[in-house]
């Protein structure tokens, strides 16, 4: 009875973790910011749904919402306005909305690897095919060019591309987000740009893909920005062109976004946004805390990130990633296996810092206790006569 691309895709590896876990485990898995919404975000939320704003809006979202959002950009493109926004369900809604606009089946779609959980997925219901390029760690897990234009076929229709990203942490430099448009102009490629952590950044404010080629299509979302991951509110900016199909299934799928979220999330961008760099802050100190924490882990090796909220370490010793993940979760630490992100998160573990500082060293303590035992039982096992032999 059920459709046959059901069988082409998964729950995510993140959302089984948590079902696994018991109630008394440090969770260093959340994929949402441990903070609440702005006290005045949640009042307008509050004040919208006492004053009415429970019905239907706008398919493509409120006017005075596209139009703020629209300001936000028009630093990189002058003209931007609300025929370049529409608002959508979450980030998630606004990649699959993205996949059905503008993937045919038989399609290719490059997808990074390791990568956020929904890219290939989405492809993949919409009937096209993931074909995943490396991140490397040496990298700084940006991707390099060469590799990317190598996996374009005749049948590449689009690339996704993820900065700052979920898992890795990685911040593209312009010279990358340049060289990844000249390559989708040369070979009349779609970038969907997913930039829903553009506001945590810890080095240099990232860069958008927005103003340089009519080709972008952007992902973003309030669930970051506002800590509001349950209110379900985000959005795309594209071309009038693009957006027009992007809107097509947006109204398929949803209808129209919540209207007393986009009140709330509409105070909030009235403000300086400056609940969002503090939590950014906070965010950056912990990431310290985390980066020296590792330098003491045996075993592993942590690039820092530039972004996000997520450390993506890798281990040396015998065992994937699930197994780790498996074992720390009955030590107690909830982590997510890096393989839920591609192939190339093989031996990796995704670590959030959306956590407090208490919970972060506690964690940290339970993971180091668990490296110290594999690497130690390694060291003895090398010792062991022929097994232990070079071969
Ligand atoms: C890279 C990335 N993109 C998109 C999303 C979707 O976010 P939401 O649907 O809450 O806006 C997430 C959520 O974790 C993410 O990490």
């Amino acid at each position: 009875m059920v459709a046959r691309r059901v069988g082409e895709v998964e729950i995510s590896g993140i959302r089984r973790m948590f079902e696994a876990a018991r109630p008394s485990s440090i969770n260093l898995g959340l994929g949402e910011p441990d903070f609440n919404p702005p006290a005045d975000v949640v009042r307008a939320y509050t004040e919208a749904v006492q004053n009415g704003a429970n019905h239907y809006g706008p398919t493509a979202g409120l006017a005075e919402l596209r139009d703020r959002v629209a300001e936000l950009y028009r630093d990189r493109l002058a003209s931007t306005g609300r025929e370049n926004v529409v608002i959508t369900s979450g980030g998630t809604e606004a990649l699959m909305a993205t996949a059905f606009a503008l993937y045919d089946p038989g399609d290719e779609v490059l997808v990074p690897d390791p990568g956020f959980v929904l890219y290939a997925p989405h492809a993949r219901l919409a009937g096209a095919h993931p074909i995943p390029y490396p991140l490397e760690e040496d990298d700084g897990f940006v991707p390099r060019i060469e590799e990317i234009e190598s996996r374009i076929t005749p049948r590449t229709t689009a690339i996704v591309v993820n900065s700052p990203s979920n898992p890795t942490g990685g911040v593209f430099p312009r010279a990358t987000i340049e060289a990844i448009v000249q390559i989708a102009e040369r070979h009349d490629l779609a970038i969907v740009s997913d930039e829903v952590y553009d506001r945590i950044t810890y080095e240099t404010p990232a860069t958008s893909f927005w103003g340089r080629s009519s080709r972008a299509v952007i992902i973003n979302s309030f669930s970051k920005t506002f800590a509001a991951t349950g209110w379900r509110l985000g959005f795309v900016v594209a071309s009038p062109e693009l957006l027009s199909a992007i809107g097509k299934i947006h109204y398929h799928i949803m209808a129209c976004p919540s209207t007393p979220a986009q009140r709330a999330v509409l105070k909030g961008l009235e403000s300086d946004l400056s609940a969002t760099r503090r939590m950014a802050r906070e965010f950056r100190a912990r990431r310290d805390l985390v980066m020296r924490e590792f330098e003491t882990i045996p075993g592993m090796h942590c690039t820092t990130p530039r972004g996000a909220f997520y450390v993506f370490p890798r281990f040396d010793w015998e065992e994937t990633s699930s197994q780790a993940a498996m074992g720390l979760l009955d030590a107690g630490l909830i982590t997510t296996p890096g393989d839920a992100f591609g192939s190339r998160g093989q031996r990796h573990l995704r670590i959030s810092f959306a956590a407090s500082r208490e919970n972060l060293v506690r964690g940290l303590a339970i993971l180091r206790r668990y490296a110290e035992r594999r690497t130690s039982r390694r060291s003895a096992g090398r010792g062991e006569g022929p097994a232990s032999t070079s071969r």
